[in-house]
């Protein structure tokens, strides 16, 4: 009889990812006979746009595009990433030293705490949280710190409250704004008081911007928009919600060129880049921005609008936020998160995120996606307003 073969007991640490559970949960309330309206996942209903398909499938016919790729990013993508930056938020970067091609954001957020920390190093995670933040930490043996992002200081963490001794202790701390999943945006003011908090206390910013184009008013700032920035802070931005081509997985890393270099040569050692024909589709989106990102942008603004407004009207207390295609609220009656979701599915036939799956500071709200189309979320919101409490 052979020995039983262990695994690895950091595996124990992870828990079941959130996003796979709600979708178990749908799966069998529609094998019930139901139809569910799902509002858990923040994955676009809408197509990538077809000029970016269609320059993406001769691309793709391309034997130029069939070796390996620059795992770095082609020159020609790392340089329209720095036009885009440039045009976008007026910041210079150089292509070839603060630009980092990756495989989705998420990648790059899993594999940076690698780079970063050691067994028994400090990171800092907002709670509530995209929960990826967490894998590389915990796959680095580092011990996690949640800081709670509270409403009253508009989910932005309160730096004066952290105590100067865990601010020695840091090694690096994540931010993400604008925010998933309160929709929440940060200022010059916020990003320059923990610039020079970083600078004080010697930690790293990750700065995740991958909803940076989903905005309604004023275009969110990038951290490099405040000086100094590039001496402690990394941004991650990516072609997935911008142009809604969550499947291509394409994105990237700017900022601190030490990070870059060795967050480059840590992906040498473990893939080789992402296709180049998506690398090249990826650079003609970012030429055409223009083209493609503002209308998308407006369709989830109008469906935040009615969605919005219909929550309202059923005695919802909906966070007035100012980018991304999430809704962040509060139901009509003081309740946890899960039973609140549970209660739509079960009497509305509505999927929504509990926000306490985002960390413990998120129980009370509800996370709605608004990435179904116009005449669901209608049909959801209509059917949200018919439940009793
Ligand atoms: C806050 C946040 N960052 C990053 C990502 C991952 O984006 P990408 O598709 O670039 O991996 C997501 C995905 O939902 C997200 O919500």
């Amino acid at each position: 009889m052979p020995k039983k073969l262990a695994l690895g007991a950091k595996m124990n640490k992870f828990p079941p990812y959130l996003f796979k559970e709600l979708d178990e949960k749908r799966k069998a309330a529609e094998k019930k006979g139901g139809s569910i309206i799902s509002l858990a996942v923040g994955d676009p209903d809408i197509a990538t746009p077809a000029p970016i398909a269609r320059f993406a499938a001769k691309e793709v016919l391309k034997k130029s595009n069939h070796s390996y790729p620059c795992g770095k990013g082609s020159e020609k993508l790392r340089n329209s990433i720095a036009a885009w930056h440039m045009r976008r938020h007026g910041i210079k970067l150089d292509a070839g030293a603060e630009v980092l091609a990756l495989i989705g954001s998420k990648e790059g957020i899993a594999h940076l705490p690698f780079i970063v920390l050691d067994k028994g190093d400090t990171a800092i995670i907002p709670n509530p949280s995209y929960p990826a933040y967490k894998t590389g930490v915990l796959l680095s043996e580092a011990k996690i710190v949640g800081i709670p992002l509270k409403e009253k200081n508009g989910f932005l963490p309160d730096l004066d409250a952290i105590d100067e001794k865990l601010l020695k202790k840091i090694k690096l701390f994540f931010l993400n704004y604008p925010n998933n999943p309160t929709g929440a945006v940060a200022d010059k003011n916020f990003f320059a008081k923990i610039i020079k908090l970083a600078k004080k206390y010697s930690f790293w910013i990750a700065q995740d911007a991958a909803y940076s184009e989903i905005y309604f008013n004023k275009p969110p700032l990038s951290i490099f928009e405040v000086s100094g920035a590039k001496d402690v802070a990394v941004e991650f931005h990516s072609v997935s919600k911008t142009f809604c081509m969550t499947g291509w997985r394409l994105a990237w890393l700017i900022g601190n060129k030490s990070i870059i270099r060795e967050l480059g040569k840590l992906k040498e050692n473990m893939d080789s880049g992402q296709f180049n024909a998506i690398q090249e589709t990826a650079a003609y989106a970012l030429d055409n921005y223009e083209k493609f990102a503002p209308s998308l942008r407006r369709t989830f603004h109008q469906r935040r609008k009615k969605f919005a407004a219909g929550l309202e009207e059923s005695g919802w207390s909906v966070y007035p936020c100012e980018a991304s295609f999430f809704i962040w609220a509060r139901p009509p009656i003081k309740m946890s998160s899960i039973k609140c979701v549970y209660k739509m599915l079960d009497c509305a036939g509505v999927l929504a995120t509990p926000g306490s799956g985002f960390g413990n500071c998120g129980e009370g709200y509800v996370r709605f996606s608004l990435t179904a189309r116009d005449s669901l979320l209608l049909k959801a919101a209509n059917k949200i307003k018919k439940i009793k409490w």
